[in-house]
């Protein structure tokens, strides 16, 4: 993955500190974005939400963690991006799933300014473009 912004990784892991305080940031994520569309809510019957809600708080801690060089983020985001394309996730769908995140980090931060929007903007695009990039890369060792 792309280096983040070192400012930027900072700023973000001072936010993430403070909105994952309480369970509360993650349901609202995940209200939000499920009550965006029934198309969104479809992807979401029958998923175990409480063990979804941790893997999200666990991945975006590894993602605080990148600037130490977290071994083994590349390939785990690589493995993410294999589960969503199979799930049959597309580029609209992260869209809206950064939207309904963002609003969350509104919501839950109390420090919340446009910095912090650029910071978690910067680290959450690069996240779903290194998720497409290793879908395509497989794609061309496929063909
Ligand atoms: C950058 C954006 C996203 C991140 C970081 C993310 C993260 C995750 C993680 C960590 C898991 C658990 C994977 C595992 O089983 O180990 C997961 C599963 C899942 N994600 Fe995402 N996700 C993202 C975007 C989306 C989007 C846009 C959708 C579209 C609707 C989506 C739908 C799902 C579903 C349905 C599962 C459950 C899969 C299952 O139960 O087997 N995700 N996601």
């Amino acid at each position: 993955m792309s280096v983040i912004q070192k400012n930027h990784l900072e700023i973000f892991r001072q936010s993430l500190q403070r909105v994952t305080a309480s369970e509360a940031f993650f349901d609202r994520f995940y209200d939000n974005f499920i009550s965006q569309s029934e198309e969104i809510a479809a992807f979401f019957q029958n998923r175990d939400m409480l063990q979804l809600k941790k893997k999200l708080r666990e991945t975006l801690h590894m993602l605080a963690e990148s600037a130490e060089g977290r071994p083994g983020l590349g390939l785990y985001i690589e493995m993410l991006g294999r589960i969503h394309h199979r799930l049959n996730v597309q580029r609209r769908h992260f869209t809206m799933w950064e939207e309904a995140l963002l609003d969350a980090v509104k919501t839950y931060d109390e420090e919340f300014s446009d910095q912090v929007l650029s910071a978690w903007l910067d680290v959450i695009d690069r996240v779903i473009d290194s998720m497409f990039a290793a879908l395509n890369d497989a794609k061309k060792l496929a063909s």
